[in-house]
C-alpha cells in the first residue's frame, strides 16, 4: 500500500496539527511549542507537545508521539488508511484512485459489512418464528420492541450454518466470515460453522456507527451465559464500550457506567440514554480516556454484589486517574440494576432516578465502606477508623474537596481540626516525596535508556547511540545535509541497530528527495514510530548547530572503531592483532 508522496505532503500541509489538536484537547503555548495534558493517558500536569516546525507531537508522560496522521489513528480508534481518509475529507480532498487499498484495510471494510449483514439478520430472525423463542424472552424480560429495535437486539437461531450460508449467498468468503468471529473453521476439512447459535444477539456498535462486534446471551442457566466476539480487525474488546454510541449522544456530560448489556438496555429504557457498559472485563485505562473524551463525570453502577463491590473498588482509580469525577450508585437489596428497575414496575424510572440522585461521590463511599468496617464506639476502633480516612483524604487531589472532608470528619468524630490536618499533610507530603522520587528515577532511567525496551543497546553503548541518535534527528530537521553526512558517516559506523535502520532508511528516503516523515507506517512498528517523534522531541532543530554536527560525526567515527566483546569473541588472532594495531 502506498499514498503517493505528494498527496501526504497536501494533506499534511493543510491538516495543521495544532489546529486539529486544539479541537479535541485545550493547549497552551509554551516557548516555540504547544503543550497540554495528553488525550492518551491521564495526567494533571501537561507533558503533550506540539511541534509546529515539523508538524508532529510527543507525549513525555506515555512515550506516544507522531505527526497529524497518527494523532487521528490514536484518538479515532482507526486504522492508517482510514485516517488518511477522515484527514482528507477535513480537508476537502479527494482520495487517489484504488492506490490505497491495501489487504488489510480492504478486510477490515468487509468485516464491518459482514457484520452489518449479520445483524440485519438476527434482527430480522428475531420477529420470524424461528425467533420466537428469542422474542418471548427479550419480552419475558420486559424489553418493549421500539427498545429492541433501538439497540437492533436479534436471534441466532439453533442451526448450524444459517448466517453462514445467508452471507456465503450474499457474496461474503468463508474467511471474511472467520475473521469476523462470526464462523468458525471446523477442525477438519475447509468448512465453517456459525459461532452463535441459539442466543439472543447484542449488537455492539461504535462510536461511528459501526456493528464492530456482538454479544450473545443463552436463554438458559447454561454456560457460557454470554458468549462475545474475540478480538478482530475492527474489534478490541478493552478498548470499546457497550452503547457509547447512543450515550455520546444523550446531551449530558455525566456517563452511567453499568456491568452488563442488560443493565444499560433497563436503565436506557427507563428514560437515561447516558448508560455504558464494559465487555464482561473490568475497566482499562482506554476505556476510562474513552469516557473523558464524553464525559467529565461517572456513575459507577456496578451489582451490588460483592463482585460488584470489587469492580467498584477497582474502577475508582482508573476514573479518577482519567481526570473523571466520581459518583457510587448503590442499588439496593443486592439488585442488578436491571432486576431494581423492573422490580419497581411503573416507578422504575423514577426510582432509578432517585437511586441517581442519592448517590455519593467516590470518597463518602470509601468513608462508609470504611466505617462499616470499624466499630466505632470502641476507642480503638474510631482511632483505626481516622487513621484509614485520613489516607483517603490525603488522596484527594483539590484542595477544597480535601478541606470538606477534614471539616466533617473533624465535626463528625469530634475532635481538632489540627491534629487531623496534620495527621492529612503527613501522608500527603510522604506520598508527594515518593512522586517525586519516582519521577527522577523514571527520568534517570529514560536519560541512561536503562530499562529501554524498545533500544535495548542504548544502555550499554551510551555514548556512540546519543550521537547517532543526534545525527539523524540532524539529518531529519536539516534534510540538505544528506550529502554532507554521507561522505563522513556509512551505516555500517553504526553500532545501535535500531539507530542504524533508521539512519538507513532516513539516508535512502532524502536522497530519493523524499520527506522524511511521511511513511513511517509501512517500515516501521507503533512504538519505533513514536521513537523517531522522541528522537526529534530531544534534538529541535534550532539547538542542532552546523558545529554540534561535526561532534556527532567525530563521536560515531571514533565509537565505530571500538569493538563490543562479542565482537571480539567472533575475530580470528589475525583480526584481533589487526585491529590492535590499528588503535597504536
Ligand atoms: N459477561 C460475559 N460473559 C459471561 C458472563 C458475563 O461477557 N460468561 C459480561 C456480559 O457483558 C454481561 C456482564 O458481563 O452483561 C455482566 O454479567 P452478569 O452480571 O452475569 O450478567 P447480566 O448483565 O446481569 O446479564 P443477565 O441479566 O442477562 O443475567
Ligand atoms: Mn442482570
Amino acid at each position: 500500500m502506498a499514498f503517493p508522496e505528494s498527496f501526504l505532503q497536501e494533506l499534511k500541509l493543510r491538516n495543521d496539527i495544532t489546529e486539529l489538536v486544539s479541537s479535541y484537547i485545550t493547549l497552551k503555548r509554551r516557548g516555540r511549542n504547544m503543550v497540554g495534558l495528553c488525550p492518551f493517558h491521564g495526567e494533571k500536569t501537561p507533558s503533550f507537545n506540539i511541534y509546529t516546525e515539523n508538524g508532529s507531537f510527543y507525549c513525555f508522560g506515555c512515550g506516544v508521539g507522531g505527526d497529524v496522521i497518527t494523532f487521528v489513528m490514536k484518538m479515532e480508534n482507526l486504522d492508517y488508511v482510514d485516517a488518511v481518509k477522515l484527514l482528507a475529507q477535513r480537508a476537502g480532498m479527494n482520495m487517489p484512485e484504488d492506490s490505497y487499498d491495501d489487504s488489510m484495510s480492504r478486510i477490515r471494510t468487509r468485516v464491518y459489512e459482514a457484520n452489518r449483514e449479520a445483524a440485519r439478520y438476527y434482527y430480522k430472525t428475531l420477529y420470524s418464528p424461528d425467533g420466537k423463542s428469542g422474542l418471548d424472552y427479550f419480552h419475558g424480560r420486559m424489553l418493549s420492541d421500539r427498545t429492541i429495535r433501538h439497540f437492533g437486539l436479534g436471534f441466532a437461531d439453533d442451526d448450524w450454518s444459517s448466517l453462514c450460508d445467508y452471507l456465503i449467498g450474499k457474496g461474503f468468503t468463508k474467511n471474511e466470515l472467520t475473521a469476523a468471529n462470526l464462523a468458525v473453521k471446523q477442525r477438519s476439512g475447509s468448512g465453517v460453522y456459525d459461532r452463535f447459535r441459539n442466543r439472543v444477539m447484542f449488537p455492539i456498535i461504535d462510536l461511528r456507527g459501526n456493528v464492530v462486534a456482538f454479544g450473545g446471551r443463552i436463554m438458559t442457566d447454561e454456560k457460557p451465559k454470554y458468549l462475545n466476539t474475540s478480538d478482530t480487525p475492527v474489534f478490541k474488546k478493552s478498548e470499546n464500550l457497550f452503547s457509547l454510541n447512543n450515550a455520546k449522544n444523550s446531551g449530558s456530560r455525566t456517563l452511567i457506567l453499568c456491568e452488563g448489556y442488560m443493565d444499560v438496555i433497563a436503565v436506557n429504557q427507563a428514560g437515561f440514554q447516558n448508560a455504558v457498559a464494559t465487555l464482561g472485563t473490568a475497566l482499562t485505562k482506554e476505556q476510562a480516556m474513552l469516557m473523558k473524551r464524553y464525559a467529565d463525570e461517572v456513575v459507577i453502577c456496578y451489582d451490588s454484589d460483592e463482585a460488584g463491590q470489587k469492580a467498584t473498588a477497582r474502577a475508582i482509580p482508573i476514573l479518577r486517574s482519567a481526570g473523571l469525577l466520581i459518583r457510587i450508585l448503590t442499588v439496593p437489596s443486592g439488585k442488578d440494576p436491571d432486576e431494581f428497575i423492573k422490580s419497581k414496575g411503573a416507578d422504575g424510572a423514577a426510582a432509578f432516578k432517585n437511586l441517581i440522585d442519592k448517590s455519593g461521590n467516590d470518597v463518602e463511599y470509601r468513608l462508609e465502606k470504611l466505617k462499616s468496617s470499624y466499630n466505632l464506639n470502641s476507642s480503638d476502633g474510631k482511632v483505626q477508623f481516622l487513621e484509614e480516612a485520613a489516607r483517603v483524604v490525603a488522596e484527594i487531589y483539590s484542595p477544597i474537596e480535601r478541606e470538606v472532608y477534614i471539616s466533617k470528619l473533624c465535626k463528625e468524630f469530634e475532635i481538632s481540626k489540627d491534629s487531623f490536618q496534620r495527621q492529612v499533610d503527613s501522608i500527603t507530603r510522604r506520598k508527594n516525596r515518593e512522586d517525586k522520587r519516582k519521577e527522577i528515577r523514571k527520568i534517570r532511567n529514560d536519560l541512561s535508556g536503562r530499562g529501554d525496551k524498545l533500544d535495548t543497546e542504548h544502555a550499554k553503548k551510551p555514548r556512540s547511540s546519543s550521537a547517532e541518535e543526534a545525527l539523524i534527528a540532524y539529518l531529519i530537521n536539516n534534510p540538505d545535509s544528506v550529502e554532507y553526512i554521507s561522505e563522513r558517516v556509512d551505516p555500517g559506523m553504526f553500532r545501535n541497530e535500531l539507530m542504524k535502520r533508521y539512519f538507513t532508511y532516513f539516508s535512502d528516503r532524502i536522497a530519493q528527495e523524499l520527506d522524511p516523515l511521511n511513511n513511517l507506517t509501512a517500515d516501521f512498528s507503533e512504538d519505533e514510530r513514536s521513537r523517531v517523534y522522541k528522537i526529534l522531541s530531544k534534538h529541535s532543530a534550532i539547538a542542532q548547530t552546523r558545529s554540534a554536527l561535526d561532534e556527532y560525526i567525530k563521536i560515531i567515527n571514533e565509537e565505530s572503531k571500538r569493538l563490543s566483546k562479542k565482537d571480539l569473541s567472533n575475530m580470528t588472532a589475525e583480526e584481533i592483532q589487526k585491529y590492535l594495531n590499528s588503535k597504536k
